[in-house]
């Protein structure tokens, strides 16, 4: 099974990949966070910094694009093309109101027409391959096959399938069923994503979809980084690898350049996802989230790791 990591906004940032790749290089592949340029495709100098070939070195990256106008995606492109990259990503799923209330994200899903009219100008115009992330629909999973006969009308490189609608945010039961109608249907490469955790998940998909090739993983993966690996058959997540994973990304976010405060507040953003790992252990979560200076972020850290509960099977539950 082809396993990628999901694009995750303010968490699968450059620094990110490369301490996971250096530390459990068992993804297939990296789905960079969205970039949103404005109408003539120009996006933020920190993006750009993270897609730089340089800063992403062994790493197999598709760049994705957050836009609903070809003028912006095209632009956008033409400068990922510039960086050497081969294919980029629409964002056809994101579920934030903002970014809904502007048709962006799954909020192109509103209109099929409007999407169509889009895809017809970047599939002729665009220098790169393009992949699309989709949600099965805004309102309701039952839209997917309206949407996906608009997507076959062109030479897609990979349709990833979040397959949840955009009300259903992260929290519904992904629609199986609908999934495997879209994956008969579908002519072009075609890959699962949604709330696979373990190697339980994987095994029931890989059962029911036998014809399935390829899964991506969001935030089970930030819970378990080691979850590639264990998926592919290797050993579980060791308590002193979270500890030397928490340990390289905190210096990556300090050597990036971020003050004291910032790196803390990224990293309690994982704390979200890591703190399933260290049942009972709520007490010494608390004075992680706490800390406002950097010494006592490293107290209580190293306390969680000297002396909580570790069990890596637990993972992200949705
Ligand atoms: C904090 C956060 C940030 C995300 N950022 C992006 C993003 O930039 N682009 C995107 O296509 N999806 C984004 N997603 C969605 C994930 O890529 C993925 O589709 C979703 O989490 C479902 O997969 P999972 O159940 O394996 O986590 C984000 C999800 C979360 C929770």
């Amino acid at each position: 099974m082809f396993l990628s990591f999901a694009p995750m906004e303010g968490i699968t940032g450059a620094g990110f990949r490369r301490v996971h790749r250096r530390m459990f290089p068992e993804a297939d592949q990296y789905y960079a966070p969205f970039i949103a340029p404005d109408a003539g495709g120009r996006f933020k100098q920190s993006h750009l910094r993270a897609l730089l070939p340089d800063n992403n070195r062994g790493i197999s990256l598709v760049p994705q694009i957050l836009a609903n106008s070809a003028s912006a995606f095209l632009g956008a492109a033409e400068t990922l093309a510039e960086l050497g990259y081969t294919e980029v990503n629409l964002n056809a799923g994101c579920p934030s109101g903002t970014v809904v209330a502007k048709h962006k994200g799954a909020g192109m899903l509103a209109d099929l027409d409007t999407l169509a009219a889009f895809l017809d100008e970047v599939f002729d115009r665009c220098p790169l391959e393009i992949s699309i992330k989709t949600r099965m629909g805004l309102n309701s999973t039952d839209e997917f096959p309206r949407i996906l006969a608009i997507y076959q009308r062109y030479p897609v490189k990979e349709l990833i399938v979040h397959a949840r609608d955009r009300v259903g945010m992260y929290r519904s039961e992904p629609d199986l069923g609908g999934f495997a109608e879209a994956l008969r249907a579908c002519r072009c490469p075609i890959c699962y994503n949604g709330n696979v955790f373990t190697g339980h998940d994987l095994d029931a998909l890989a059962a029911r979809f036998p014809a399935l090739q390829r899964v991506m993983l969001g935030r089970g993966a930030v819970a378990n980084p080691a979850l590639f690996r264990q998926l592919k058959g290797g050993r579980a997540l060791q308590r002193e690898e979270l500890r030397e994973f928490h340990g390289q990304l905190l210096e990556e976010a300090l050597a990036e350049g971020l003050a004291p405060q910032y790196a803390m507040a990224r990293m309690k953003e994982l704390w979200f996802y890591f703190s399933r790992l260290f049942p009972g252990s709520e007490k010494t979560m608390k004075a992680v989230y706490k800390a406002r200076e950097l010494s006592d972020y490293r107290d209580a850290t190293a306390r969680l790791f000297d002396e909580a509960i570790f069990d890596s099977l637990r993972g992200f539950d949705g």
